[in-house]
């Protein structure tokens, strides 16, 4: 029998609902993203997202039920994101969830956003076949709110090896292109921007923080914003070209080189690269580089936000026996793993 789950995902700025079939099969795949509209702010401005989340949960719920051929009688669980993330947009998702699994008598099933983007690597899709996943694997889930290193030795056993003191990566990404007037998301445009620059124009500081896996990206944004106030006048050709390239550079060097170092050391099978900053062709590239094991990266809609991977990670709980209590809360701050000794 198979197992068919309605994923629901409002952490952050995408609305997002998914239908799902034995964690593996993306029946349908619905994402409204706000990206347009925290353009003209720079960045996520929270109380807008909450409120778009209220005006497109149920259409976009309806749609990926409509897209999936399938009616809520057909489902066995709904899964949906309860943290980390923006406490209003969660509360939207989750109050969504508990009030739809209620009314039509199924499991509510409580899922780690982190975890999402982990489980998005069981996911199949047209062009995408399943793979064969042997553990130990190392994870490096880098995007606009997260940069963590995780050891996972089994389904549902997470280590935390290290991650971000500060910016997370995709923000640096998003912080650096605001300051080269390149417009939000930055981590797109920087990577195009780049193409076109020299990696080695400036000399940016890289923050090993001696042999930990955590990361560091704010001084680094410092340096180049100290760089670019040096140009007050009029800016030199490939200015914004060059700083682009040698700040990408920057990141995934650092990036790079603690996930081979991780998977060195942990002796895993395959390394899997998740979030919105493992688009980056630029890092996938290093990684694979530095790697010897297989190195596997998702397409774009799978590396970003979305509901698919909230069902896939939602379904081995589900088959675990997880459920939520009907006075689950949000949790915004909610960690994947503890940080291991
Ligand atoms: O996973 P995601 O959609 O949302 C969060 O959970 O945060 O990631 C969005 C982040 C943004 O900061 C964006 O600038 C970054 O991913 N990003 C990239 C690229 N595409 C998206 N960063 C670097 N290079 C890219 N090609
Ligand atoms: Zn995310």
């Amino acid at each position: 029998m198979s197992v068919r789950i309605l994923g629901i995902e409002t952490s952050c700025d995408e609305t997002a609902a998914a239908v799902v079939e034995d964690g593996q099969a993306i029946l349908s795949n619905v994402i409204a993203s706000q990206v347009t509209l925290h353009a003209q702010y720079g960045g996520v401005f929270p109380e807008m997202a909450s409120r778009e989340h209220v005006k497109a949960i149920t259409p976009v719920v309806q749609q990926a039920l409509r897209e999936a051929h399938v009616g809520w009688c057909d489902l066995d669980a709904i899964a949906v994101t309860y943290g980390p993330g923006l406490p209003g947009s969660l509360l939207v998702g989750l109050n969504f969830a508990k009030g739809a699994a209620f009314g039509q008598g199924l499991p509510l099933v409580p899922v780690n956003h982190l975890e999402g983007h982990l489980y998005a690597h069981w996911l199949r899709t047209d062009t995408l076949q399943a793979k064969i996943l042997d553990f130990p694997l190392l994870a490096l889930i880098v995007s606009g709110g997260h940069t963590e290193l995780i050891l996972m030795r089994d389904h549902g056993q997470y280590e935390y090896l290290g991650g971000t003191l500060d910016d997370a990566a995709g923000e640096a990404f998003d912080k650096v292109a605001r300051m080269l007037e390149l417009g939000y998301p930055g981590g797109p445009a920087i990577e195009a921007a780049a193409r076109r620059g020299n990696p080695r124009a400036f000399e940016l500081p890289r923050a090993w923080l001696s042999d930990s896996y955590d990361f560091s990206f704010s001084g680094l944004k410092t340096a180049v914003l100290r760089a670019l106030k040096k140009y007050n006048g009029p800016r030199p050709a490939h200015l914004v070209e060059d700083m682009a390239a040698s700040f990408q550079a920057a990141v995934v060097e650092v990036l790079a080189e603690k996930t081979a170092r991780a998977a060195r050391e942990f002796g895993v099978n395959s390394v899997l690269l998740s979030g919105g900053v493992s688009a980056n062709t630029v890092l996938r590239q290093a990684v694979r580089t530095r790697v010897t094991e297989p190195v596997y990266a998702l397409p774009l809609v799978l590396c970003t936000d979305n509901a698919a991977m909230i069902a896939a990670a939602g379904t081995y709980r589900f088959q675990e026996g997880v459920r939520a209590d009907w006075d689950l809360d949000i949790a915004p701050g909610l960690p994947l793993a503890k940080r291991s000794a």
